[in-house]
């Protein structure tokens, strides 16, 4: 186990509560892990759960898309950690399709429930918490493919974009109570979702992968590499980082 102490030799998160968004495995389980290793108390949620969700963590069953989702995982952190610390927004995904136009209603609504509402529906039920003790974090995780929206992800990007934009101005109207907010933009990260949307991705397109790495650091990202960001973030080591967008995507793509 990795522990990262302060200077008076305590675990750096010690005392806080933290609540990730699915941690039952990729990025997710990775983060749920580091703030465990840190000292934080964890609580973290699925559709269903699973053996790989860390020992020590507290599972919850709920679906971040809809908004009884979202009171379930509120009440349950308030009931097993008495409130929230520490907020980290990582459920999220899509599949890829032929064209924009094969794209359903249901789908984009879908994908504007999963990679962007829930944050929304979430945020709301946790801040007015985090208000009145004038501290909190808050990290939404986002995707490097914004820039890029290749064509068979319009649904995924666009809600993420969406994501990016809100993240950004809940930042602002946060900093005064003393909450930070930021984003956390992953590339091409080796994870059982990221593997399977590829796979999905060179069936419609097989010129898809077939050129070698394209990331300047010569390899895929990992969950760790990501949730070293988000440890960063919610630490405080970034206490004067508040609207800020940190890619971890191994130089893939650049923005302005
Ligand atoms: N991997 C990449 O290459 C990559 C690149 C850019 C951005 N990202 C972003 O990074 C985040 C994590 O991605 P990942 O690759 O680690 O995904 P993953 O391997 O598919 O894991 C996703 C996690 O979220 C949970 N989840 C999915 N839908 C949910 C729902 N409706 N309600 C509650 N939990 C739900 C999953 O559990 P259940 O399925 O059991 O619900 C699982 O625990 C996502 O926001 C993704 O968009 C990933």
């Amino acid at each position: 186990m990795t522990t990262i102490e302060n200077g008076s030799g305590t675990r750096e998160l010690a005392g806080k509560r933290a609540l990730v968004t699915g941690g039952s495995r990729g990025i997710g389980a990775a983060i749920v892990r580091q703030l465990l290793d840190a000292g934080a108390e964890v609580l973290t949620t699925a559709r269903s759960a699973t053996s790989t969700v860390a020992e020590g963590a507290t599972f919850v069953e709920a679906d971040v898309r809809t908004r009884a989702g979202a009171e379930t995982l509120a009440a349950a952190a308030q009931e097993a950690l008495g409130g929230v610390d520490i907020l980290v927004h990582n459920a999220g995904g899509a599949r890829p399709y032929e064209s924009t136009s094969a794209i359903p209603d249901e789908e984009w609504q879908d994908q504007l429930d999963l990679n962007y509402l829930a944050s929304v529906r979430l945020d709301s039920l946790l801040t007015p918490g985090m208000r009145e003790r004038r501290s909190g974090v808050i990290v939404h995780v986002s995707s490097a493919a914004v820039p890029v929206t290749p064509p068979p992800f319009l649904h995924y990007t666009a809600a993420k974009a969406a994501l990016e934009n809100y993240s950004r101005g809940l930042a602002l109207e946060l900093a005064p109570s003393g909450i930070r907010v930021n984003t956390v933009t992953p590339g091409r990260t080796a994870t059982p979702g990221g593997e399977l949307t590829r796979e999905q991705w060179a069936r419609l397109d097989p010129a898809q992968g077939q050129n070698g790495t394209t990331v300047p650091l010569g390899r895929d990202g990992q969950p760790d590499d990501i949730a070293h960001a988000v440890l960063f973030l919610v630490s405080d080591r970034a206490s004067w980082l508040t609207g800020s967008n940190l890619v971890v995507d191994g130089g893939e793509f650049p923005r302005g």
